[in-house]
């Protein structure tokens, strides 16, 4: 008996110690196998008188079953535990913020251009377009710029050949729209134009908005400044924007003016964006001139034609406090960033 107890106990400290499933069941073998100890103390029975067989039996079927016990929740406490190890090895914090591939974003003069039609389809203009490869015939000529015009110098303009050009600005969209359509038209002209200049308030390439609207009626200079301020305050989102139209001179608009705004970074007090003079310039405008109507068979004492041109990367630099136009085509991403 009592060495049955004390066998009990060595079993149990030695199932606790295991810490692997087959160095238990290796244990398990070795007491409970075919040929364990307990399993040769059960055999031994048979030898002994009946009634000691009786006492016995039960003492070791309860060891038995105390040692089996002992083996289950030693397994089940085993196999928890690889569980947990399992699971803390390939643990997935689901908190965590995911490495998402980068998101690109639209360029800081796309979204301008976006945000420039956007607000002049609202106010009715439709959207055209012009090839960036101009005739000098519609960059120049049909645009009453006449041959010894500055802007048909060499050092303005990229030439492709003597009768061709990369456009010098967008106003050949006017030509190629009048042609090609019935009035009224109210047009807006987005797109890329190009000069030979480089500094921090030019780059070769540039963008600009070019504006037409030819009609009988509802066109005039008034119409045509208050368009353009309803524009601008709308585009700065500053209800009460000045601004100002100085005379100013276009061979193909006439009377033309270029328009000024107070200065949105100041305020109109003076800073380093608006040379201390509390106003920005912004576009050029007037009204078409005859020698561009008449041309293309239109009446000019019937139809009367406004027009403007602004520059779109003028309107980022000054939308997003940009002071050096040359940063939009770097492709810092460090820059660009900073308008997504
Ligand atoms: N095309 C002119 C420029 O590039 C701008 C302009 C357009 C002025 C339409 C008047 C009317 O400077």
């Amino acid at each position: 008996m009592q060495d049955l107890l004390a066998l009990q106990e060595e079993a149990l400290i030695l199932f606790a110690r295991l810490d692997t499933p087959h160095a238990l069941e290796e244990a398990k073998a070795r007491y409970l196998g075919k040929s364990g100890v307990l399993t040769e103390k059960l055999k031994a029975l048979g030898k002994l008188p009946p009634e000691a067989r009786k006492t016995a039996g039960a003492a070791i079927n309860q060891v038995k079953t105390a040692l089996e016990n002992a083996l289950q929740n030693r397994r089940e406490a085993l196999a928890q535990a690889q569980l947990e190890e399992e699971l803390r090895a390939t643990a997935l914090d689901v908190t965590l913020p995911g490495r998402t591939p980068g998101r690109g974003a639209a360029h800081p003069i796309t979204r301008t251009l976006e945000r420039v039609q956007t607000l002049f389809r609202s106010m009715g203009f439709e959207v055209a377009e012009g090839p960036e490869i101009e005739t000098d015939a519609n960059n120049f000529t049909a645009l009453n710029i006449p041959e010894d015009h500055p802007a048909r110098a060499m050092h303005d303009t990229f030439y492709l050949d003597p009768g061709h050009v990369l456009r010098t600005h967008t106003s050949p969209v006017q030509i190629r729209y009048l042609q090609a359509h019935p009035l009224p038209v109210k047009i807006i002209a987005p797109g890329r134009v190009f000069r030979c200049d480089s500094d921090v308030t030019h780059t070769p390439m540039f963008h600009q908005v070019e504006g037409l609207w030819v009609a009988e009626e509802g066109v005039s200079f008034a119409a045509l400044k208050g368009l353009l301020i309803e524009f601008m305050r709308a585009f700065f989102e500053v209800n009460d924007l000045q601004a100002r139209f100085r005379p100013s001179f276009f061979p193909f608009t006439e009377p033309s003016a270029e328009m000024d705004i107070g200065c949105v970074i100041c305020g109109g007090d003076g800073c380093r964006v608006c040379s201390h003079t509390g106003w920005l310039e912004v576009l050029g405008c007037g009204l078409v001139h005859p020698k561009v109507l008449e041309p293309l068979g239109i009446d000019s004492e019937r139809y009367i034609g406004m027009a403007f041109g602004l520059g779109v990367e003028r309107l980022a630099m000054i939308r997003y406090g940009v002071d050096d136009l040359r940063t939009f085509y770097e492709n810092d991403l460090r820059f660009l960033r900073r308008f997504r």
